[in-house]
């Protein structure tokens, strides 16, 4: 039986929305989850821990979170006013690109979202959000997936954190019984400078080896870690400590518009292994 998966109200290039039933299988029990690239939310609407901390590099995303966390009601009535009012996709993104304030950049950022090419995220180097309009027949106004994620933000108070920052600030938070789940931009397939359509930065293969070792040092200290990546010789031998498993996925948003199934793989290490 197929069991059904919730869906995030962001689309998010290499959101796990597709591979959530695969990736369940492989999350260790523990009290709290910590997501350091935590994108579009899509493991932590589809998990029950009893707390977590959830953080990313990109401060828009987590403005949206923050706001979503406090005053959801005011959000998703301003997301709706900018759904019925649809605004031209360059006048709003001149808009979000020129507001500081909190409510409103995350309003304009979820419509950006849904009407942009792909849901890429992706800044100049002004920080400037500059993603050309997406060719889409039919446009969602995601209200029932916001109501969701924000009933799920606010359910046991205290107990979710959200963080704006790198994820090795994140991974050193964890402890003991803790369990960290790292989906990463991926190292490009076959070698060529892929397109990072999330930050200026880019996660290449010193930055990966960083984090296989920075994972390594949390386990030590008694947490869980669990990775995805793509399934290559690369990704094998950086995540080599790692008891690696193999997938299908056909990822939700790619920057090419290539959606056809890829293996992956979700790597696990645990404290009895290191
Ligand atoms: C593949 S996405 C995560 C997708 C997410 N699991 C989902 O289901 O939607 C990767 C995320 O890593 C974030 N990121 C990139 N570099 C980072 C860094 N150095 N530290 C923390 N987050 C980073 C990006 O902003 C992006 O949201």
């Amino acid at each position: 039986m197929q069991t059904k998966t919730n869906r995030s109200f962001l689309k998010w290039m290499g959101g796990k929305g597709r591979v959530i039933p695969q990736l369940l299988q492989y999350l260790p029990k523990g009290e709290r989850l910590i997501e350091p690239f935590v994108g579009g939310g899509n493991v932590f609407i589809n998990t029950n821990y009893k707390q977590y901390l959830l953080a990313d590099i990109n401060q828009d995303l987590i403005n949206v979170y923050n706001r979503l966390k406090a005053e959801p009601q005011k959000l998703i009535s301003l997301v709706d006013f900018y759904f019925s009012q649809n605004p031209n996709y360059y006048e709003a993104r001149e808009l979000f690109n020129n507001s500081s304030q909190t409510n409103k950049r995350a309003a304009l950022f979820i419509y950006l979202n849904r009407h942009c090419f792909n849901g890429v995220c992706r800044y100049n180097k002004s920080g400037q959000f500059n993603v050309p309009e997406g060719k889409h027949k039919n446009i969602y106004n995601p209200t029932n997936e916001l109501m969701l994620f924000s009933e799920k933000l606010n359910q046991i108070p205290f107990s979710i954190e959200l963080l704006r920052c790198d994820y090795k600030n994140t991974v050193n938070y964890a402890s003991n019984g803790d369990v960290i789940y790292c989906d990463p931009p991926y190292l490009p397939l076959g070698g060529d400078v892929s397109f990072n359509g999330y930050t200026p930065s880019t996660f290449d293969y010193n930055e990966t080896e960083q984090l296989a070792y920075h994972l390594y040092k949390a386990v030590k200290r008694g947490a869980c870690a669990v990775i995805s990546n793509h399934d290559t010789s690369d990704t094998r031998y950086l995540f080599r400590q790692f008891k690696i498993y193999s997938i299908q996925a056909r990822r939700s948003v790619a920057a090419n518009g290539n959606r056809e199934q890829a293996k992956e793989i979700i790597g696990v290490l645990t404290p009895d292994m290191v």
